[in-house]
């Protein structure tokens, strides 16, 4: 007989029953990128609605050699988050271009993520030197210490969108104690525009957002022996105006209970009732100043895509 109560929970139980239970439900939005998660993030990226991606990637197509002759200086490239590296080719090459051997770090919690954008970025600038780095964020950014030269740390993607305010900027400043004189940031931020434009980059046509947001549902039945109908779920994609962010839920159809057998927790929802899973924050140029600048850089000076739908952004310390 299996002894089902010693199998060891995932280390993110606590965060799911709390979430759960407290009066404005909400649940951690790292739990979206389970294996079918990612999968659906990747098919996110390009759908029509969802701009973000492929415009970072045109201003990083069309911006990147005027990027390294801001930076200037020969620097190792450090990338944040970087998964499979699938934009960073363009911008490498670039520097590439202005020094020799330059060694690129992408940085990830995923050394599979890591194996991927090697080999990726042998393929489009085979003239970086590639040494991946795993990390997790959650234990800080010693790690930029041993990275040796004087450094452009890339964070792109908006990823910053996720985090508070206050999250946003405590980051920030702890990669910069990291850093020396001299050093740069690029980060990549989504930038405000109508609500006709951002809604539907978060609830598109075909409903694959929808099933992203649901797949955490789906996880939790799964990991913790669930039994949420998917069916009686609707996913919420909302633009906050007066916070500046996308808000996206789960909305309860109609009065049911849930349980969660694995964490002995059974949760009633009302109808109408919402999980919060994820904000987006978009951003205006004036707020990326007081971010860089309230977590002890400068910025230097911004790329737009045509529209200004999304900005990269260069600070210096
Ligand atoms: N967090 C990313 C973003 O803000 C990814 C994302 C895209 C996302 N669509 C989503 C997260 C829908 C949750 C729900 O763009």
């Amino acid at each position: 007989m299996i002894a089902r109560a010693l199998v060891a929970l995932p280390e993110y139980a606590d965060e799911v029953v709390q979430g759960l239970n407290s009066a404005r439900k909400t649940l951690p939005c790292k739990l979206f990128y389970d294996d079918r998660g990612s999968a659906l993030f990747e098919e996110i990226t390009r759908l029509d609605e969802y701009y973000p991606t492929r415009t970072e990637l045109e201003i990083l197509r069309d911006r990147s050699r005027e990027i390294a002759q801001a930076v200037g200086l020969p620097v190792s490239i450090v990338e944040l988050g970087a998964g499979t590296a699938t934009k960073t080719g363009t911008l490498l090459n670039a520097f590439a271009c202005r020094q020799m051997r330059l060694k690129y770090f992408p940085v990830d919690i995923s050394s599979a993520a890591l194996g991927d954008a090697k080999k990726r970025i042998k393929m489009d600038c085979p003239a970086a030197v590639v040494k991946p780095v795993v990390a997790d964020f959650a234990h800080g950014f010693g790690f930029l210490k041993n990275i040796p030269n004087r450094k452009l740390v890339l964070y792109l993607g908006s990823s910053i969108g996720n985090f508070d305010w206050n999250d946003a900027t405590a980051m920030l400043r702890n990669v910069r104690e990291q850093l020396s004189p001299g050093d740069g940031l690029l980060l990549g931020t989504d930038m405000v525009k109508p609500a006709d434009i951002l809604v539907p980059a978060y609830d598109d046509a075909q409903g694959i957002t929808a099933e992203f947001n649901k797949n955490i549902l789906m996880r939790l039945n799964r990991e913790f022996g669930g039994d949420f109908d998917l069916s009686s779920f609707c996913h919420v994609a909302e633009w906050n105006p007066l916070r500046s962010r996308m808000e996206i839920y789960l909305e309860s159809l109609r009065t049911q209970i849930v349980s969660l057998k694995a964490l002995s927790l059974a949760i009633r929802f009302g109808a109408g009732e919402r999980i919060h899973t994820e904000n987006s924050y978009k951003y205006t140029l004036q707020m990326v100043e007081q971010m860089l600048c309230v977590s002890g850089s400068k910025l230097e000076k911004s790329w737009f895509d045509r529209r200004k739908w999304f900005g990269l952004h260069l600070a210096r310390v």
